[in-house]
């Protein structure tokens, strides 16, 4: 048996940056990974899709060219060749992370854990061949997609006919129909992807709206665009079964359909990951099948910590990283406190979505005295020269009684890279009036936010 400070399970965003954050500390640390390191994130998530999705915009590069004056003929997908470079994508960044962990002093094990449980001596976990013994353990074993008891969905996982995020970014062949039953974040970047490559693209959903918590008018606006595209939404409907070649529904007068399909995505959510490693034996306290932790990542039981998506708090690779250095330094004895208000989201749609902070619904049903502005993104010069026909919006939700921001919501390309300007903003708590002083550069997209600040009352 080998003795750690500290037994890391699951090599994804919160193990992989919190083993790493303890390795530089001096923490004797070994990090556990049945699979991969980078976890959903690099292998089956963020990154992948992220490299897929530019291949498609650089396809929608050459077919929208004409609005730009430039003339591009006999453009095509090579969806084998994208997917290979995707896959080449991955091996770098996921080989990148097996260096930095080494360069760390971080003892990696590929093999599956198993928790027997915590005595005098710490916690013990056995993984291949040999028992490892934690002073304290890292709980990042991440979340699964969450497959509803919908009759015929099992099977067509099982066949291949029905997919998951996993599944979606290794197709070497595009789906003539394919159908998304969920419009969350999984669903519309896939559809996005598969509608710019040439799927005829069928979106389930079964709230009035999609894009989950996303602020209404940003959703209304990212809607209409992919309509516009071709995407075929069918909002308010409730899948009731995936037959051998499609997917039915009741539509939102309980009327049944059945749309026929080559693939289907399953993308309605996902949940935590608790069962198969022995978490069992450590009777760790858990609220809607995740594993409770406070501000610190403190579980209930001493010397276990827990973050990412196994707290099922923000399922976001970025919320996982900064969860894991909590986690770190709180084992270290550095206080750090985890703080949820300002951690942006982003749609990689085509437009893109970036979100901080609260929406105009959810301050208002918090009880904010709130003043929304929202501008059209042509206020920024940059966006009308790069959008033809472009219609985002940004919209800043102000809170009256101090005069800070809430919340910015935006609907634009770079919005991705743009948010976290704004989260520095929520995060901050600067005034209005403090960030009206602040120099953007020009000509921006991001100016736009500037712009809006000038709007406040
Ligand atoms: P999600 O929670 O974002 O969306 C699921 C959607 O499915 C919701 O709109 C829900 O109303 C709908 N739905 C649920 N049951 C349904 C049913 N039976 N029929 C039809 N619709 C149904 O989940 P998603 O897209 O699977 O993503 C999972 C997680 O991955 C999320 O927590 C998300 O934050 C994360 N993620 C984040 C990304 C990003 O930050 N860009 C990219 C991809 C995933």
């Amino acid at each position: 048996m080998e003795m750690f400070d500290l037994i890391i399970v699951g090599g994804g965003p919160a193990g992989y940056n919190a083993a790493l954050k303890a390795g530089h500390a001096g923490l004797k640390t070994v990090l556990i990974e049945k699979r991969a390191l980078g976890g959903v994130c690099l292998n089956e998530g963020c990154v992948p899709s992220k490299a897929l999705l530019y291949s498609a915009k650089v396809y929608d590069y050459t077919k929208h060219a004409d609005a730009y004056g430039v003339t591009v003929t006999g453009s095509s997908i090579d969806q084998k060749k994208v997917i290979a470079r995707k896959n080449k994508v991955v091996k770098t960044l996921v080989g990148g992370i097996g260096m930095q962990e080494k360069g760390a002093g971080v003892t990696v094990v590929y093999a599956e854990a198993m928790i027997q449980g915590k005595d005098s001596e710490g916690f013990k976990v056995a993984a291949g061949d040999k028992i490892y013994c934690g002073k304290q353990m890292l709980l990042a074993t991440g979340s699964m997609p969450v497959i509803p008891p919908i009759p015929g969905l099992r099977e067509g996982v099982e066949s291949g006919f029905v997919m998951t995020n996993r599944e979606v970014l290794d197709l070497e062949e595009i789906p003539a129909q394919l159908v998304v039953i969920g419009g969350g974040v999984i669903g519309l970047e896939m559809a996005s992807y598969y509608n710019s490559v040439g799927s005829n693209v069928t979106v389930i959903e079964m709230l009035d709206h999609i894009g989950g918590p996303t602020d209404a008018d940003i959703a209304k606006i990212l809607l209409n665009n992919y309509k516009k595209k071709g995407i075929n939404f069918c909002l308010k409907c409730k899948v009731t079964a995936v037959t051998a070649d499609g997917v039915s529904y009741e539509d939102e007068n309980g009327k049944p359909v059945t749309v026929k399909a080559d693939k289907v995505l399953c993308s309605i959510g996902r949940r935590a990951v608790t069962t198969g490693y022995g978490l069992e034996n450590l009777n760790v306290y858990m609220e809607r099948g995740a594993v409770k932790t406070d501000e610190y990542m403190k579980t209930s039981i001493a010397g276990l910590y827990a973050a990412g998506d196994i707290n099922g708090v923000s399922m976001l690779a970025h919320t996982a990283y900064r969860e894991g250095e909590v986690a770190i330094n709180n084992i270290l004895g550095k206080k750090d406190r985890m703080r949820y208000n300002a951690i942006p989201s982003v749609i990689y749609t085509n437009p893109e979505v970036g979100a901080i902070g609260e929406t105009e619904a959810s301050a208002k049903a918090k009880g904010y005295d709130v003043e929304v502005v929202k501008l059209t993104m042509n206020f920024s010069g940059r966006y009308v020269a790069e959008n033809e026909g472009g219609d985002g919006i940004v919209k800043v939700i102000v809170d009256k009684k101090y005069n800070r921001i809430l919340g910015v919501h935006m609907i634009a390309n770079y919005a991705s890279e743009i948010i976290y300007g704004a989260a520095m903003m929520v995060e901050t708590e600067m005034t209005v009036d403090n960030l009206k002083e602040i120099v953007f550069p020009h000509p921006t997209v991001c100016e736009v936010i500037r712009e809006a600040l000038f709007e406040v009352k």
